[in-house]
């Protein structure tokens, strides 16, 4: 519930929820009903906003009247992604077949029946709609459209020259908002963030209406971009003298191990003689390290912190800078900034430098969508996206190709991640017709400021983009317009380098076939970004050896040959893999294909997910992620067996991998020869097979951390193990499953808030007597849940599972399937139920409070 403001339920009363909520209120603009004490109680900035909301699909004259009757419509809190929902389906779409491609391809051990579940096969659509979805393959064949929020509140007492504002963190796309029925303004990009003043228009002692039309029409996206407000929504409730939206900005111009100086450069709104702006810096411990106090109207002030705890990927300490606004010795505003004390160096001799300490950028790219949950940014889905890159040793993501949720960067400070902060796709030309180059004359400036604004003081953000794969990058309208982003991001924000993501990087000025001038689209970047240019860097670097390279993109293939190049190069500073996540959209680009037919870009309904990350969509790693795990020294050796393909070829798209799993249950491949990969970076490899020798390899360091061994598939137990120098180092095992008989439910934590920002990820494994995982099991799965939370999302990470992510009822995919359970609000015990036909059921409690 939000607590700012009494929200008005249409269903149940018209009333003020309560006087609590006027009481945590008394802020010093607010009137004051309780006595106010010199520190307050309560900030009104930026309280959530996001419960109890109207929901409709389709369009109305009369949707952003105040009197317009929405009873009728769904109540939902936000963040919403109307994408990933349900639809009332076109009735000829719904059959058995669609349904059941998503059946476990050779080497199954267990077969589902024929996916006759519930009546949502009747009444509901599918999640991948190849005839209604305008953005086809490139969208993951969801379906867009136009859809209407509304919001009934009432206000607090307030002083009459309280200033009430509201911020959007995100909505996609084509947003146009109305108060009361009077139109405030709209907003195109679906990644920034935006706001507007409601004070003139609300009312102070009646209903309140807040009214958003969202339109995602048109091709307007490679990816999945979902649909509606997609991120938090929040009130701000400040006096006649405050702070500016995003105006607090922190830096830390000099660090050293025994003092950093910190600066605070502040804009404050109002009539500000008189005012004076304390700031007092507080340390990870909460403890007050600094102080000052000057006018407001000098706009800045400088404090210095002894020794100070530097923030770094592997010790990511957050300070706070508490910023107040004193009037006549009143506290008239305050804003608490988490920041980290850090400095970032980079040059090509040296490379990266974080607090003097060389790093190199272990990259993952990743798109914005929370798997099952669509684009919904719930804080919990963001910040577990973030544990679980950490997990596989990445200190580094590319926001590609747009700004992120203020939760991803929160947790990025949080955990240690660093960011590269990507603003734009496309310039003024576009890669779809109704896509980004059509706002981008009259909004790149306002969507550069609110990236910065918003993101500036995250100490996780080490660079921006520019850009991605502009397709006019080396033409002169592309130089012109690198150059012009580049110096408005610059005076926005001078601390950090900036590059761009660029393909068919030029290494000098030539001239294109049609005459035009090919200029370097680099000159104007701090960084030169590379997309699958791996071949091109040394060149590159011979030719410009004061260039800092960046690998901006790359292909999970080459992650053995990238990482030796980039150990031993200071002046290439990173790499990021094209993705670190599987995500929604793209389908299919990184598949492996048995189907005979000749590998396109996009696939075919029902590929859906682009299947190219390291992680799957319910969290899982994939056989690329085993390699960059042993590359990257997490394990000393790594083991998988790709799936035997029975006379069939497998053709693996640029972005993909060979179908591989950890598994050594194949039944039907008795006999026949299978081909076992050993990832490791030892010198000597030896694999047996029930005790006895079938495999030994001595490894170099041209084996690109890969040994595959022909091994005649016998059921039973697959050790290798990998040596340096004559000793061991590591040893992996596969035991061949026997069949499934139990399911097993893993959670992510057992205690979680009672909060609908939280979540709870369950993840079930079929299991065989011996508690072993069935490592391709397919199954149908029903949950139950009990207690105060509801499923929020219930399926499987198979790119071609095209099936509903809001039932009760799943497939298992690779033998697991994840439910994602999200809090009501209310405090208390939860269970967690999910069973199977034929199998032991599993019940898994969680504490919610
Ligand atoms: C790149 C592009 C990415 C993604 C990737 C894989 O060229 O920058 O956004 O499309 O290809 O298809």
């Amino acid at each position: 519930m939000d607590k700012a403001l009494a929200t008005v339920s249409r269903r149940t009363s018209m009333k003020l929820s309560s006087g609590v909520a006027l009481a945590t209120l008394a802020g010093p603009w607010a009137r004051a009903e309780t006595p106010r004490s010199a520190t307050l109680s309560a900030d009104l900035r930026d309280q959530p906003f996001d419960a109890d909301w109207q929901f409709s699909l389709g369009d109305g004259d009369d949707f952003a009247q105040p009197a317009f009757d929405d009873q009728a419509w769904r109540r939902i809190d936000l963040p919403h992604d109307w994408s990933i929902e349900d639809r009332l389906a076109d009735q000829s779409l719904v059959n058995a077949e669609i349904r059941d491609v998503d059946t476990a391809p050779i080497g199954q051990t267990v077969k589902a029946p024929p996916r006759a579940i519930g009546p949502f096969n009747a009444e509901f659509s599918i999640l991948g709609d190849s005839i209604a979805s305008e953005g086809g393959a490139q969208t993951g064949f969801t379906v867009g459209g136009m859809g209407w929020y509304r919001k009934h509140f009432r206000l607090p007492a307030l002083v009459p020259d309280a200033r009430v504002e509201i911020l959007f963190d995100g909505v996609y796309m084509n947003a146009e908002v109305w108060l009361n029925g009077v139109q405030l303004g709209n907003h195109p990009y679906g990644y920034t963030p935006f706001g507007f003043d409601l004070t003139p228009h609300l009312d102070h002692t009646g209903d309140n209406v807040l009214a958003v039309r969202v339109a995602n029409l048109g091709r307007n996206s490679r990816w999945y971009s979902g649909s509606g407000i997609y991120r938090h929504v929040r009130l701000s409730i400040t006096g006649p003298v405050r702070f500016e939206r995003w105006g607090v900005r922190l830096s830390t111009p000099s660090v050293s191990a025994s003092t950093a100086s910190v600066q605070v450069r502040t804009v404050v709104a109002g009539p500000v003689p008189g005012t004076m702006l304390v700031t007092r810096i507080k340390d990870p411990a909460g403890k007050v390290v600094a102080e000052t106090r000057v006018p407001a109207s000098d706009g800045q002030a400088l404090l210095s912190v002894n020794a100070p705890r530097l923030w770094s990927p592997a010790t990511p300490q957050l300070y706070h800078a508490e910023c107040e606004l004193l009037l006549a010795g009143q506290l008239v505003d305050r804003m608490v900034t988490p920041f980290g004390i850090r400095h970032v160096e980079i040059d090509a001799a040296q490379g990266l430098r974080i607090n003097g300490e060389p790093h190199k950028l272990r990259g993952g790219c990743v798109h914005h969508d929370n798997g099952l949950l669509g684009a919904a940014a719930i804080d919990r889905a963001e910040g577990r996206k973030v544990e679980l890159l950490k997990a596989r040793g990445f200190n580094a993501v590319r926001t590609s190709h747009n700004p992120p949720s203020p939760a991803f960067l929160d947790a990025c400070d949080r955990l240690g991640m660093l960011v590269l902060e990507e603003a734009f796709d496309t310039w003024r030309v576009g890669k779809n017709v109704d896509d980004y180059n059509i706002y981008f004359d009259g909004w790149w400036r306002k969507d550069l400021a609110a990236m910065v604004g918003r993101d500036g003081n995250h100490p996780s953000v080490i660079m921006w983009s520019i850009g991605n794969e502009i397709a006019d990058k080396h033409k002169p309208q592309g130089i012109a317009t690198a150059k012009m982003l580049r110096d408005e991001l610059r005076r926005l924000d001078p601390t950090r380098p900036i590059t761009e993501a660029i393909d068919g990087i030029a290494g000098a000025p030539v001239t294109r076939p049609d005459g035009t001038p090919d200029q370097d689209a680099t000159q104007f970047l701090d960084v030169a970004g590379y997309n699958y240019k791996l071949r091109d860097y040394e060149r590159d670097h011979a030719k410009f050896p004061q260039r800092v390279m960046l690998g901006t993109e790359s292909l999970p293939a080459d992650v053995d040959a990238i990482w030796r190049l980039t150990d031993r190069s200071p002046w290439l500073i990173g790499d990021f893999v094209w993705t670190a996540m599987d995500y929604l959209g793209e389908s299919g680009i990184g598949k492996s294909d048995t189907s005979g037919n000749p590998l396109e870009f996009s696939s075919k309904y029902p590929w859906f997910n682009a299947n190219c990350g390291d992680i799957d969509v319910i969290g899982q790693q994939k056989p690329q992620s085993l390699a960059r795990d042993v590359v990257w020294g997490l394990s000393p050796l790594e083991l998988s067996v790709h799936r035997p393909l029975d006379g069939q070829i497998e053709r693996v798209s640029m972005w993909g991998w060979r179908d591989e799993l950890r598994s050594w249950t194949w039944p039907g491949a008795e006999g026949k020869a299978v081909n076992v990969i050993v990832y490791t970076r030892a010198d000597r490899v030896e694999l047996t097979l029930n005790g006895k020798i079938v495999g030994e390899k001595a490894m170099t360091d041209t084996d690109k951390s890969t040994a595959q061994f022909a091994v005649a598939y016998a059921p039973g137990t697959l050790t290798a193990t990998a040596f340096r120098n004559g000793r061991a180092i590591g040893k992996r095992v596969l035991e061949t499953a026997g069949p499934a008989a139990a399911l097993r439910l893993q959670i992510d934590r057992a205690q979680v808030r009672a909060d609908r920002g939280d979540l709870c990820y369950v993840t079930a494994d079929i299991l065989d007597s011996a508690g072993r995982p069935v490592p391709d099991a397919v199954h149908v799965l029903d949950v139950k849940l009990i207690g105060p939370v509801e499923l929020a999302a219930f399926g499987n990470a198979n790119p071609r599972g095209v099936g509903s992510f809001r039932q009760a009822v799943a497939k298992t995919w690779h033998g697991k399937a994840l439910a994602i359970v999200r809090p009501t609000g209310e405090r208390g015990v939860a269970a967690v139920t999910v069973s199977s036909a034929g199998l032991a059921p599993a019940m898994a409690r969680l504490r919610i409070g």
